[in-house]
């Protein structure tokens, strides 16, 4: 086998060095050897003898000896060019591409489809965690009931901070930031677009539905308050960014926001930069996936496996119809906190100095927030 490592950043160098430290074993499993042909990325940089450097992706999507190209330079259209290159010269590819595969999978696994090409993709969604397998293959016998998850491990660490260190959102950034921790572009952790992509593809491959990215509704936790916490952490919850999907009437309800989970939920219990992913099925039921979502060896560990995976016979299956009814995830119950007594129904009610907290039961969202007239009120979804 032949590879070409096109983007040679934190996760590309980890692949390359993965691949290199266990090249024996791994040859060993697949009893065929493993080479990587080719490293390119914008600058030279040094690569282990043998790897031939190039800027140019084009060296390694046309050379008729790569097997298999590996996209790691994230974003939109120089990735699709690459991929779709590389498809349609009959290489196999392996991703970690999420906002890719959440805009354009459809156009990409059809393209693969046509090609009898692989494309893997488990590096997209929950780092080194091996959900998307455990979906493709391991559940195959199920259907998919919901999935819910922690899917992006920087908000994770800021909400993780801002409880267990008593800090305001800024502070806690500031720290998660230092540490490396947020995206060039913040907005796609602290605004739940980030893991818009990644439950967007989890969807897919459970609902077997295509979902329209566009229609998913995110929110992020740049709305949660050192006061909402404190009112959270009296109540016995816990603010996570959950990422939810579930098949609702002829449809699926998707959406991402900021949401208060019982401490009694394993879900609540995911600190730190952790990710999980726990998946409702009809004759399995419940598992859950937990591990690190991020990271260089975390993230080329799923690499390297999914470039392994390319010489298995099975093709995954992505030929699905497009979903017509994309829905936020509104019946649930809510956190209100009002400055003054509501009449509500209630499953829990608290009041400290002006505030009076509400949690609701399952209700509706339009009927509650019709009841609510234009009173001044803090809303946040909840969940146990
Ligand atoms: N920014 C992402 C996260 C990186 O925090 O989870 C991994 O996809």
């Amino acid at each position: 086998m032949k590879i070409g490592v096109i983007g040679l950043g934190t996760v590309g160098f980890g692949v390359v060095e993965i691949l290199t430290n266990e090249k024996q074993r791994l040859e060993q499993e697949i009893k065929e050897e493993v080479v990587i042909k080719y490293g390119c990325g914008l600058e030279e940089v040094d690569l282990p003898e043998g790897i031939i450097y190039t800027n140019d992706f084009h060296d390694v999507i046309n050379d008729k000896e790569i097997d298999v190209v590996v996209e790691l330079i994230g974003g939109i259209n120089v990735a699709k060019e690459i991929i779709l290159g590389a498809i349609n010269n009959g290489k196999h590819v392996v991703t970690a591409n999420k906002a890719l595969l959440a805009h354009h999978g459809k156009e990409i696994f059809t393209a693969a489809r046509e090609n009898n090409v692989h494309i893997f993709y488990e590096a997209s969604v929950g780092g080194g965690i091996p959900v998307l397998v455990g979906q493709k293959e391991s559940l195959i016998a199920n259907n998919t009931k919901e999935i819910i998850g922690i899917l992006n491990g920087t908000t994770n660490f800021i909400l993780t901070l801002m409880e267990t260190e008593n800090l305001d959102f800024n502070e806690a950034l500031t720290i998660a930031d230092g540490l490396g921790y947020v995206e060039a572009n913040p907005s796609l952790d602290l605004d739940g677009i980030d893991a818009a992509h990644k439950i967007c593809i989890l969807a897919q491959n459970g609902f077997k539905k295509f979902i329209d990215f566009d229609k998913i509704s995110v929110s992020g936790i740049r709305n949660v308050t050192k006061v909402d916490m404190d009112y959270a952490k009296k109540l016995g919850y816990r603010f996570k960014m959950i990422a939810q999907a579930k098949e609702v009437n002829n449809g699926i309800g998707i959406d991402v926001a900021a949401t208060l989970v019982n401490k009694k939920e394993l879900v609540a219990n995911v600190m730190d930069a952790y990710n999980v992913i726990e998946i409702d099925n009809d004759y399995v039921e419940n598992v859950i996936f937990y591990g690190k979502g991020a990271g260089r060896y975390v993230t080329a560990s799923a690499v390297v496996s999914d470039i392994i995976k390319t010489t298995q016979k099975e093709y995954w299956n992505h030929d699905y119809q497009d979903c017509q009814n994309i829905y936020p995830i509104t019946k649930s119950k809510y956190y209100l906190r009002c400055d003054r007594p509501i009449d509500v129904d209630y499953e829990l009610y608290f009041t400290e100095k002006q505030d009076h907290i509400y949690i609701t039961h399952e209700v509706e969202l339009a009927k509650l927030t019709t009841s609510l007239g234009n009173l001044d009120y803090t809303i946040f979804k909840v969940r146990g």
